[in-house]
């Protein structure tokens, strides 16, 4: 082994640990330390620190008024961060904490602006991990954490891809094996109003409703493909959770066609690999909407690292199970019917 590559081993076997007792004395003394949730891995500091939730900004390279999540280790925490707890919040978090769903809830003074973006409102979820509660059950407060990747990146679900991310970034990576369900919290704005679901996630509609009878599913959360405008404007192109070889999704019965003008194109589908094409990979998930989610961003990143020019996402079924994945396909990739104009892909073929 080089001195360098032994250096980077050193490193990184330094950085990711599974010792809690360093990781809360770095929260204590304002620093990060990643670690895993059922969902996704986050970037943590403690939230009633304003400075070290700034470091959380900059090691992503996150805008500051995007607000981030404080997670607790128990509902009867609540009244640290909330001003009034209205019911419909008692009964989400009864039914569905500890575990992948996040609250939107009227904020208290104390909390510090940077942590809500300015916003009336603060997000809260109590995790269900084994690691993520043990670490906030002996550190006390509360941790500010939004997902470990860098702005606008894929979400990570193993240490690994946390250190790929971040590396000297974090002080500390608890590591904590895959996240069991792979995507982010569902989130549900119950700070007034009739409930309002912001991002579909770990806890599905269905579930959701059989709490709360009523909650406003709207039409952005649900629509198929990105907006034409949003794709038009890059400057506000809702990419996010994206790798960065140019990644489109399309429907099961144009993959030929696809692979006909991109050879050097990787594949994921949630069905087996027909025998009659040829891809440069073809990664076959689950068609099971919740094991698709659990390995859907270690196979983007999988992706993402082979030699291919383009990854094609087939679309997965059009049913509410389906609900969170098809989101975050969405968000990952460009349509398709307007990537054969875009730039990314002109560049594609002028450079083969
Ligand atoms: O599963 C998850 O939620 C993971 C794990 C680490 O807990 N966290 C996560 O955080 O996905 P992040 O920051 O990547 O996504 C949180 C989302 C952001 O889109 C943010 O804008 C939104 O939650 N959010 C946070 N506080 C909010 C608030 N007060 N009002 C509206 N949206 C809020
Ligand atoms: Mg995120």
């Amino acid at each position: 082994m080089s001195d360098v590559s032994e250096r980077q081993q050193k490193v990184s076997n330094n950085r990711i640990s599974t010792d809690l007792g360093r990781a809360v004395d770095i929260l204590r003394q304002g620093g990060l330390v990643a670690f895993p949730t059922e969902t996704v891995y986050g970037l943590g500091a403690n939230a009633s620190d304003p400075d070290a939730v700034r470091r959380i900004f900059a090691a992503k390279g996150r805008p500051a008024d995007h607000p981030v999540i404080v997670h607790i280790s128990d509902v009867a925490q609540l009244s640290d961060w909330v001003g009034d707890v209205p019911q419909v919040a008692l009964d989400l978090a009864e039914a569905f904490w500890p575990g992948p769903l996040t609250l939107i809830l009227p904020r208290r003074d104390t909390v510090p602006n940077v942590v809500t973006g300015g916003l009336a409102t603060v997000g809260i979820r109590v995790p269900s991990h084994t690691l993520a509660f043990a670490l906030l059950r002996r550190f006390g407060g509360g941790v500010a954490a939004p997902s470990a990747n860098r702005f606008g990146r894929i979400s990570p679900t193993r240490a690994e891809h946390v250190l790929a991310e971040l590396g000297e970034r974090v002080d500390l990576i608890l590591d904590g094996g895959a996240a069991e369900v792979g995507v982010e919290s569902t989130i549900v704005d119950v700070s007034r109003g009739t409930p309002r679901l912001l991002r579909p996630g770990g806890v599905s509609v269905a579930q959701l409703r059989e709490v709360l009878g009523e909650v406003i599913v709207p039409e952005s959360v649900v629509e198929k493909h990105q907006q034409e405008a949003d794709v038009r404007a890059p400057g506000t192109l809702a990419s996010h959770y994206a790798p960065t070889t140019p990644t489109v999704l399309v429907e099961k019965t144009e993959i030929e066609s696809m692979l006909t003008r991109y050879p050097r194109a990787c594949v994921l589908s949630y069905y087996p690999h027909p025998a009659h094409l040829s891809a440069t990979v073809w990664r076959h998930l689950s068609d099971s909407p919740v094991a698709y989610a659990r390995e859907l961003y270690t196979a983007l990143r999988d992706l993402d690292a082979a030699a291919c020019d383009l990854i094609i996402v087939a679309a997965v079924p059009d049913d509410p199970a389906w609900l969170a994945v098809r989101d975050r396909l969405r968000r990952a990739t460009t349509p398709p019917t307007k990537a054969s104009t875009e730039s990314r892909t002109v560049t594609l073929e002028d450079n083969p």
